[in-house]
């Protein structure tokens, strides 16, 4: 049920607060119904970039690329301003703040379903990257991250989460709606569509097609600092996208980390096989009638 607008419920855990916006769950510490207006009626420019992810689909990853496309392959931004500042959350307390009076082209970043993202991104023609990655790799993904993230709720056991992922009672709602209404609307919105086993795959070349869609040379040079720099082994040793300036109370650096493994098919270490086959029923159940060929396939 829809309500827009309108704070739903409070979950209360030890840990953090979750509440319900639109059907939808957020961490309270850093959303709440204002910010989360705030970028429903977000006042779009044509030459914004929006990248567009659910949590754990490699955002990070595709922040720091951004940033070094527009900046030409110059190391200064990734090597002296986190990621949270220069690709921003739109729908994070701090989202006005940053983008309100940037200078234009803005890169910005969220993780908002369709539904609730801004209403002009289709009709101001700004541009949208979707980045999506296998939803079972984004659930081991997200079981450890819970672990660390103290502003997110307790992830209780691997079957719990599993189950809860399954159910979409996790930050940010259901992966399969958020696929489904990116995907669903994007004949709305000038959308490129690229995914984390592209990116595995063909790092150069998701370069250079994504440099043709915003309307940049993919220059040698860019292409080479980007193969070097964001690399996995290097954006972990980055304190500007390694999340180590984010305090302890919030994520605990001692028990795990934020660039974890950075690898395709992690899931197969965790999934049982009961799981794996119920999986693949709720993949084909929800997935049918999506399009999922992405801008490598097509
Ligand atoms: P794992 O937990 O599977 O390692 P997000 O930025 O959306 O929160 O996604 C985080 C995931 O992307 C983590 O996955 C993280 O390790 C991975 N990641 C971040 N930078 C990466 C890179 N340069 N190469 C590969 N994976 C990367």
């Amino acid at each position: 049920e829809q309500h827009n607008g309108v704070v739903e419920a409070q979950h209360e855990s030890p840990r953090t607060a979750m509440f319900v916006y639109s059907g939808v769950l957020f961490p309270s510490n850093i959303h709440s119904a204002e910010t989360l207006g705030y970028a429903r009626e977000f006042p779009v420019r044509p030459d914004d970039l929006f990248v567009v992810t659910y949590p754990k689909s490699g955002t990070t990853w595709m922040q720091e690329i951004v940033t070094l496309v527009y900046s030409d392959g110059d190391l200064g931004p990734v090597q002296t301003v986190p990621n949270w500042e220069r690709v921003p959350w739109l729908e994070q307390d701090t989202g006005r703040k940053h983008l309100e009076h940037r200078a234009s082209p803005r890169l910005i970043t969220t993780h908002l379903p369709f539904q609730l993202a801004p209403r002009e991104i289709g009709q101001a023609k700004a541009k949208v990257i979707y980045m999506a990655r296998n939803p079972r790799d984004i659930l081991v993904s997200s079981y450890n991250f819970h672990k660390i993230a103290h502003f997110l709720e307790e992830p209780g056991t691997w079957e719990e989460f599993y189950d809860k992922f399954c159910k979409g009672k996790v930050l940010f709602g259901s992966w399969f709606e958020h696929v489904r209404g990116w995907l669903e609307n994007r004949d709305k919105v000038d959308l490129f569509l690229v995914s984390y086993e592209d990116l595995h795959r063909d790092l150069e070349g998701v370069v250079r097609r994504l440099c043709h869609f915003v309307g940049r040379e993919a220059s040698d040079r860019l292409t080479e600092v980007v193969a070097a720099h964001c690399r996995f082994s290097s954006m972990k040793e980055s304190r500007m996208v390694n999340y180590s300036l984010v305090p302890e109370q919030w994520i605990d650096h001692k028990h795990g980390s934020f660039m974890r493994k950075g690898v395709v098919g992690d899931w197969k270490t965790q999934f049982t096989v009961a799981q794996s086959e119920h999986f693949d029923e709720l993949y084909e159940e929800r997935m049918r009638g999506v399009i999922m060929s992405t801008s490598s396939e097509t």
